[in-house]
């Protein structure tokens, strides 16, 4: 019984194989997560690339999905096929059947041509076959075991090799076509004939290698099967409809798209048609982009998107259309879809919204645009400059701009497009898009400065606030492809009217924390001065995108920042201690004050002592634990210097000054963030002190937890050394001192072991002596052990001279030579002679004794061969 509408060739697919032990798996998202995976899910063996690479274990040997798939980026990108052809969607479901290690060619053609033919319902007669031109298995499977007729089986070589992406998982395939007979185009075979005619509908791919970044191919940990057909492909073959847009699974999607537009489907124009499947195509990806988190934006998925809906909004637009209507479309994607997509039903409103919004925005910049496009397509050629102009201050994708020319056989210059890209990206890091600012670099910044003031700063009240975003400049200069790479978060510096962002200055660290609007979020990972009060917070976005004129909602990290306003006024104590214990002389040479720790650099010619360090930290915590109040109030410089306030010689002062007073202990000018009441700094804690350059010292402290972590951290590793010491945390130095002592005494034996050792051996070399002298290869041991067993045989009776040379480890050459003081002999001489002879060199001066090394150990005995040489004995007899 032929199956021949969407639900029931869903329910048969699945049951068929759910009846041949497959695990029957729910679509994934269209965001995979895997590190190979591309953009968006591409097919249905997305979800399981970690079962095929065996990274993980498959909870099951073989599944069965129904998998959602947008193909409009990468390796598999389907937009410039679609409307043109009878077959190609940029949204589809994939049916597909995997196995993993399991079963493997046979059992995977035996299956599709059982289900095709004996429970779809496809006239096995008019299925052809193409197999990789490598793969003799695959053909004799279909031939034999199946009983395809040979005429009817094909080799391709590129075609029968599917790849997820330029690098992943990958196989020879074999793919399962229908001949629609010659009313579609020439006849033989899919290798020969149209397209049209043999449409290629199941793909059953053999996964058995990897394509590394290399481009070059291993196997995988085991043989796998993936296959995966188009369910609105077979559709249209089952349905005997011409193209995948009159199936069951779409037409009622274009049904609303003519009622929306008022324009009839199939009706004699083919531009309406194509229009009409565009848009209904376009409809779905849409509702499943956004249904799955995916909003517009100029970055990575979001631009995908972006894309889609302003495509899908151009043809409207083309045909006459003067409403919004996607918002209203993607409801009847919704309705017809959501029952086995039931996320289209949660994210109905959502859906319509997002879509709504941004057709809104985007019929705004065509209505200004297309007034210059269309002046130069009257022109018969579209310019570089132009089409720049159109995507710089218009908005018009470039992808929009040559659509339009092409559709109107109107050449573009995109050369010229693309040089004038590279020239603003070289001009400018400054942003496209809705960037009021037209400036690069300080200029943008004095720019923002004089048209909307300085920052207000609300950050000593308090951590959170809204605020307006009056510019936005971007921070990174990527090109459009590293744009769309949905892996790299933008990074861009928002500025904002009011803003509780401390910016980096007078050695505190900028803050960090989140600027959340109307349609998106971004992370603040720094705030910076571009000016003097001008902020700059540094962002990367999360969500969405940020833009120039919404309202904005600005949270500092209050745990951050409470950790910096401790490590602040600490800071201002312990100068204050400083001067006390060690000087007035003592001043700041430059601080570091962040939520991790504190840094204070002062003049000072000697290193503190220990006693010093303890009274500092001892004065400083006094005050903490009086817990008075800290103020922070603004006045005249004047009045700052009668009152004695610290200040930094470094910096530049106004007339009016802002003054910090730590309890009554320090005044100092300061526009830092401080805590109120000293108690809240928590113990502070000298953790380093040491020098920075002459007459300069730097002393590095911690306060809050950071104390109590350090001195668990130290207790810990005190714990640790007392374990290993078998005793207590407070005996460890009488313990560290036993064993030292242990230590010389072993030195001591060992000495007097090595000496005895070496006596004994000299006693058996002076029987190898030869007229008083004794050359020999000695390998294995240390030059200073060499020296000593050179030194003890010439101790022995009647010893000249003594030259011993070897490796000590198969690496280097070591050389010792004594010689008796009436020898006549240098012993610096003949250690030379041996070192010349392996590449290295020595003191020729040493009287009687001399250690030397050389680099060649192959050269070993030729070195002691120039030795004996040169003392006259003749050829070693050995
Ligand atoms: N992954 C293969 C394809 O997408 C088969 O599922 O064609």
């Amino acid at each position: 019984m032929p199956t021949t509408d969407a639900n029931s060739l869903r329910r048969a697919f699945t049951q068929f194989f759910v009846d041949r032990g497959h695990a029957a798996v729910a679509s994934s998202p269209l965001i995979p997560t895997h590190p190979t995976a591309p953009m968006f899910t591409n097919a249905g063996m997305n979800q399981f690339v970690p079962y095929f690479l065996g990274e993980e274990a498959p909870p099951y040997p073989r599944a069965t999905s129904i998998q959602k798939c947008v193909r409009l980026s990468g390796k598999h990108n389907d937009i410039d096929e679609l409307g043109k052809t009878r077959r190609h969607l940029t949204f589809f479901e994939m049916l597909g059947n995997f196995s993993f290690g399991d079963y493997f060619k046979e059992d995977a053609i035996r299956f599709a041509w059982q289900l095709l033919t004996e429970v779809v319902g496809f006239d096995g007669d008019r299925l052809w076959i193409t197999v990789h031109t490598t793969d003799d298995d695959a053909e004799a499977i279909w031939h034999d075991t199946v009983g395809v007729p040979l005429e009817r089986i094909q080799r391709l070589d590129k075609d029968n090799f599917w790849e997820m992406g330029e690098t992943g998982p990958c196989g020879p395939c074999s793919e399962i076509h229908l001949d629609n007979g010659p009313e579609w185009g020439d006849g033989g075979g899919p290798a020969h004939g149209g397209g049209d005619r043999y449409i290629e509908f199941w793909n059953l791919v053999f996964m058995q290698n990897f394509r590394h970044p290399d481009a070059s191919l291993t196997d995988l940990p085991t043989k796998n099967v993936d296959t995966g057909g188009g369910l609105e492909r077979w559709l249209m073959l089952l349905e005997g409809v011409p193209t995948v847009f009159d199936t069951d699974a779409i037409r009622p999607i274009i049904a609303a798209a003519e009622e929306l537009t008022g324009h009839a489907y199939r009706a004699g124009d083919d531009k309406v048609d194509t229009a009409l499947r565009v848009i209904g195509d376009h409809a779905r990806s849409m509702s499943f982009l956004v249904a799955d988190t995916v909003t517009p934006s100029n970055e990575g998925r979001g631009y995908v998107l972006r894309g889609v809906i302003r495509r899908a909004v151009r043809r409207a637009y083309q045909l006459g259309v003067e409403r919004q209507i996607l918002g209203e479309l993607v409801r009847s994607v919704v309705e017809h879809m959501g029952q086995a997509y039931p996320e289209l039903r949660q994210k109905a409103d959502v859906i319509a919204d997002v879509v709504d919004r941004e057709e809104g925005r985007f019929r705004q910049t065509l209505r200004a645009g297309s007034i210059l496009l269309d002046e130069e397509l009257d022109k018969g050629r579209v310019s570089g400059e132009v089409a720049f102009k159109l995507h710089d201050t218009y908005g018009f994708p470039i992808e929009i701009t040559a659509e339009i020319a092409e559709e109107r056989e109107v050449p573009l210059d995109r050369a010229g497009f693309d040089a004038a890209m590279d020239r603003q990206r070289e001009r400018s890091r400054v942003g496209a898009g809705k960037a009021v600012i037209t400036t690069t670099g300080i200029d943008a910044y004095r720019q923002i400065l004089h048209e909307y003031g300085p920052s207000d700063f609300l950050g000593y009240q308090t951590v959170e606030s809204d605020g307006q975003i009056v510019a936005v400049v971007r921070a990174d200069d990527l090109s459009e492809e590293e744009r769309s790479d949905p892996r790299r978060v933008p990074r861009l510096e928002v500025f904002l009217d009011r803003t509780p962002f401390y910016a980096e200055g007078g050695g505190q660290v900028g803050d960090i924390g989140t600027i959340t609007t109307p349609s998106g979020v971004a992370r603040v990972i720094d705030t910076t001065p571009a000016l003097p009060g001008l902020h700059r917070h540094v962002v990367e976005v999360l969500e969405g995108d940020i833009q120039s004129g919404q309202e904005a909602h600005a949270v500092v990290d209050a745990l951050t920042r409470d950790a910096t306003r401790r490590n602040h006024t600490g800071t201002h104590l312990l100068q204050a201690a400083l001067r006390e214990i060690v000087g007035p002389h003592v001043h700041q040479q430059g601080s570091y004050v962040g939520p991790d720790r504190l840094r204070f650099d002062l003049n000072h010619h000697e290193p503190l002592t220990p006693e010093q360090l303890e009274q500092i930290e001892n004065l400083v915590n006094e005050e903490v634990l009086t817990n008075q109040g800290v103020r922070a109030y603004e006045t005249t410089m004047d009045h700052a210097r009668e009152l004695g306030a610290m200040m930094f010689f470094g910096d530049k002062y106004g007339d009016i000054v802002r003054v910090v007073e730590a309890g009554n202990y320090s005044v100092e000018l300061c526009g830092g963030t401080h805590v109120h009441a000293l108690g809240t700094i928590g113990p502070l804690k000298i953790t380093s002190e040491g020098s920075i350059g002459s007459n300069l010292r730097r002393i590095e402290a911690v306060t809050g937890t950071a104390s109590l972590l350090s001195v668990q951290q130290d207790e810990r590793s005190l714990e640790r050394a007392a374990a290993m010491l078998r005793t207590k945390p407070d005996e460890v130095v009488e313990g560290i001192e036993r064993l030292l002592q242990r230590q010389r005494e072993l030195q001591d034996e060992l000495k007097a072991l090595r000496s005895q050792a070496a006596a004994g051996e000299a006693r058996r070399l002076v029987a190898e002596a030869e007229g008083g002298l004794v050359v020999l290869r000695r390998d294995g041991r240390s030059g200073d052990e060499l020296g000593d067993l050179a030194k003890a045989v010439r101790g022995e009776p009647g010893i000249r001279g003594v030259v011993l040379v070897g490796s000590p480890d198969g690496e280097r050459v070591a050389i010792a030579v004594a010689v008796a003081k009436d020898s006549g002999l240098v012993a610096g001489q003949l250690a030379l002679e041996a070192a010349r002879a392996c590449g290295g060199g020595a003191n020729p001066k040493a009287p009687e004794f001399a250690v030397a090394g050389g680099k060649d150990v192959t050269k070993i005995d030729d070195a002691i061969a120039a030795v004996r040489q040169a003392l006259g004995l003749g050829p070693q007899g050995r």
